[in-house]
């Protein structure tokens, strides 16, 4: 089983203090910051975008995975790379056909690339990209908010795309976003899944660092 990273998304912090807030997650325990991009096409909200990225990599040592939720990632892949992405990841939703060179155009900025898929988009979609894949991200909630309840039928899905990472050999991380507390964790943990994305849990927690070492437990 590969080590459990713990990748708290902004998306649920105080906006008008992001530095100070990305701190806190550092000092707590956080593997890795979660970057939810937001176009306001692609979902239904609108968040930050390159300059964001650019900012706290000034700030922070964490990995800053950024998760993007807009339309034509191609076009902006570049310069989220040149931000200080450390990993960049988009959805099949958006690329479809396109999604293996989207991929690549990540893989060949030097960032690390990753597929994700939405709760109602069957693994195959993305079944022969995996390989190419550093992260394979399932949705376990339709993006565009944080807060929303966990999707059980993502744990199928985790099982599934463990069962071909594994079968590929390949050092292949699995996150899971949408909906993980506490009490959910260790099926979704079980399921396969390595990276686990919270925006609610963490954030509304009175003790951020507990939350985090209880996740991560
Ligand atoms: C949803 C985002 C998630 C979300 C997770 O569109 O991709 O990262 O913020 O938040 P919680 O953990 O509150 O569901
Ligand atoms: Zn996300």
């Amino acid at each position: 089983m590969k080590t459990v990273k713990i990748a708290p998304s902004i998306l649920s912090a105080d906006f008008s203090k992001m530095g100070e807030e990305v701190l806190s997650l550092q000092r707590s325990g956080a593997d890795v910051v979660h970057c939810d991009v937001m176009d306001g096409i692609f979902v239904n909200n609108i968040t930050f975008g390159i300059k964001m990225v650019e900012d706290l990599r000034k700030i922070t040592t964490l990995p800053l995975d950024c998760h993007l939720m807009i339309v034509h990632p191609e076009k902006y892949v570049e310069r989220f790379a040149k931000a200080g992405a450390d990993i960049i990841t988009v959805h099949w939703e958006a690329c479809q056909d396109n999604l293996k060179e989207v991929l690549s155009l990540i893989k060949s900025t030097g960032v690390k690339c990753g597929a994700v898929i939405n709760p109602d988009t069957p693994v195959e979609k993305i079944e022969d990209v995996i390989a190419m894949c550093d992260m394979v991200l399932v949705m376990s909630v339709f993006p565009g908010f944080g807060g929303q309840k966990f999707i059980p039928s993502a744990l199928d899905k985790l099982r599934e795309i463990r069962a071909i990472i594994d079968e590929s050999g390949r050092d292949i991380d699995l996150e899971i976003d949408g909906g993980v507390t506490p009490e959910n964790v260790e099926e979704i943990k079980a399921a396969g899944a390595n990276v686990i994305v919270a925006g609610s849990a963490v954030f509304k927690a009175a003790d951020r660092a507990a939350v985090i070492a209880q996740l991560k437990a």
